[in-house]
């Protein structure tokens, strides 16, 4: 790796393959030198995704005290961290995979994608929401077709059920991919959100095809669905 004008090399190399595979390889090196890997650890947040979700409350304010929200997708929990510091009179998190506990923050392990989630998740919000997050993402089968429907997917089931909850003015941020919100999906933010934008956070990395789509002005039940 060089970098312009000659200026001394401080990324960090792995000297030795030691039985990796190319993949991990270039996995561990990015990690290395990934500025919000090196934040993270410094400002004690879980995940470098903590900082998407910061980017994203500075440009769209969607982090308010006393507010009532749900976390999809929440392990190893860096944006319930992030949300927890706004005094949320509820929150929430999801995820199949484990999350250590966050002081404010109740969380269920279980598939979102679980008929009895829903239920669960009205069950522990007592109420309705202010604002519901998913940064769910399935892993990759590297099957592009499969892999797209898989993240529409998802990001169908959070709408449906942000739509379910939300009390009306309330916002929904959904994580999808790159073309992620055309169609169909983008027609019911549409009609059911006074205002639909894509964002991009810088900790985002611009090698990713994952956007954000922020969905802010909930209508309320009694507005048209499509
Ligand atoms: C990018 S990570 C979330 C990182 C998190 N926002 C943070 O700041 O730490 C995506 C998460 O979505 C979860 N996930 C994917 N599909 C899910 C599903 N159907 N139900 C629950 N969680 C799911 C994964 O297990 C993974 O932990």
């Amino acid at each position: 790796m060089h970098k312009a004008g000659g200026q001394r090399e401080m990324a960090v190399t792995l000297k030795t393959a030691q039985g990796r595979k190319l993949s991990s390889q270039l996995w561990l090196q990015r990690q290395l030198n990934d500025p919000y890997v090196a934040r993270s650890k410094a400002e004690g947040y879980r995940s470098r995704a903590a900082y998407k979700l910061l980017e994203l409350d500075e440009k769209f304010s969607l982090l308010k005290p006393g507010m009532r929200l749900v976390d999809l997708g929440c392990a190893p929990g860096g944006w319930l961290q992030v949300a927890t510091k706004k005094a949320p009179a509820r929150l929430i998190g999801i995820d199949y995979l484990p999350t250590a506990p966050v002081s404010g923050a109740d969380i269920l392990e279980l598939d979102f994608l679980d008929e009895s989630a829903p239920f669960r998740l009205k069950e522990a919000l007592g109420g309705g929401a202010d604002l519901i997050l998913s940064d769910m993402a399935a892993p990759t089968t590297g099957h592009k077709a499969t892999d797209h429907l898989r993240v529409v997917a998802l990001a169908e089931a959070a709408l449906d059920f942000a739509v379910d909850v939300l009390a009306p003015g309330g916002s929904f941020v959904c994580k999808v991919f790159q073309g992620g919100t055309e169609g169909e999906l983008l027609a019911r933010l549409k009609a059911n959100f006074s205002s639909v934008k894509h964002a991009k956070p810088k900790a985002s990395r611009a090698e990713s095809a994952e956007v954000y789509v922020v969905a802010q002005g909930f209508k309320g039940a009694r507005a048209s669905r499509t």
